[in-house]
């Protein structure tokens, strides 16, 4: 089968700084994830995951190397195409929600398809798919909650149905569970199960080594370099000098 990887890059690098200060945060990382991967990335704290996901979400580019997205050649894009790619093709999970206070679940959710600008859907049309995306996360009775009126587990849920709302080829999490307890980190953990399930492609960076378990492959970063990728890469990564 010769299926279209949704992530291909090729010798990434990003450096910060200059001269004697400069720091390769990534040093030469190839990946492929393919359609309906679920891989967590995983790393001692400086090795490059935030970096590597900023690039894979198209919030920053590399220094060189190549990042093909779902066919299209993002290496280069200025900051405009960037976010435009953002909207029409990434959906992120992040660790604290990122929800907007004060607003309602059903208008943060709403959100992604109001900067939308070339779609020509009605209020009444957009306010539907939120509705169906909050009750596909299990929140149609919360749809009028503001954030501080729901627990940490669903503020992610409300934060997850916004991110399918654009229907996404690639959904980015950073440290998804890292402000849940263990029951609404489990309870997270299986709705990205789900999401998994019904095809969607999912990048996660975490932490924990229980949580990188959930997931098919665990890519581990050290170094800005790809150390191991594979099914076993939890244990591996788990806990950084300590003997496997
Ligand atoms: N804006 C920046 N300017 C200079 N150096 C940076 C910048 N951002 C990150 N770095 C450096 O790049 C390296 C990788 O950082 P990065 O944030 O990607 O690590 P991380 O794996 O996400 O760590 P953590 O687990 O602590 O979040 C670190 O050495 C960091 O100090
Ligand atoms: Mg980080």
């Amino acid at each position: 089968m010769n299926q279209q990887p949704i992530i291909q890059t090729a010798d990434l690098r990003k450096i910060y700084g200059m001269g004697d200060i400069a720091v390769a945060a990534l040093d030469g990382v190839s990946v492929r994830i393919d359609p309906g991967e679920f891989v967590s990335i995983m790393g001692p704290s400086g090795s490059g995951k935030s970096t590597l996901m900023n690039i894979l979400g198209c919030l920053d580019r590399p220094t060189e190397g190549q990042y093909i997205l779902a066919g299209e050649d993002v290496s280069n894009l200025d900051k405009e195409q960037l976010a435009a790619i953002r909207n029409r093709k990434l959906g992120f999970i992040f660790q604290s929600y990122n929800l907007l206070s004060r607003t309602t679940a059903l208008k943060n959710v709403m959100l992604p398809l109001l900067y939308d600008q070339d779609n020509h859907r009605s209020n009444e049309e957009r306010e539907e798919m939120a509705r169906a995306a909050l009750a596909s996360v299990g929140l149609a009775d919360r749809v009028n909650h503001q954030p501080n009126e729901l627990s940490g587990g669903q503020k992610q849920r409300v934060a997850i149905a916004r991110a399918l709302i654009n229907n996404p080829a690639l959904l980015l999490a950073d440290e998804p569970t890292g402000n849940l307890d263990s029951k609404s980190s489990y309870e997270i953990m299986d709705l990205l199960h789900d999401l998994h399930d019904r095809g969607n492609t999912i990048v996660m960076v975490t932490h924990e080594p229980d949580i990188a378990k959930h997931t098919q492959r665990v890519i581990c970063v050290r170094d800005g370099q790809v150390e191991s990728d594979g099914r076993d890469g939890a244990n591996n990564c788990a806990q950084p000098g300590a003997g496997d």
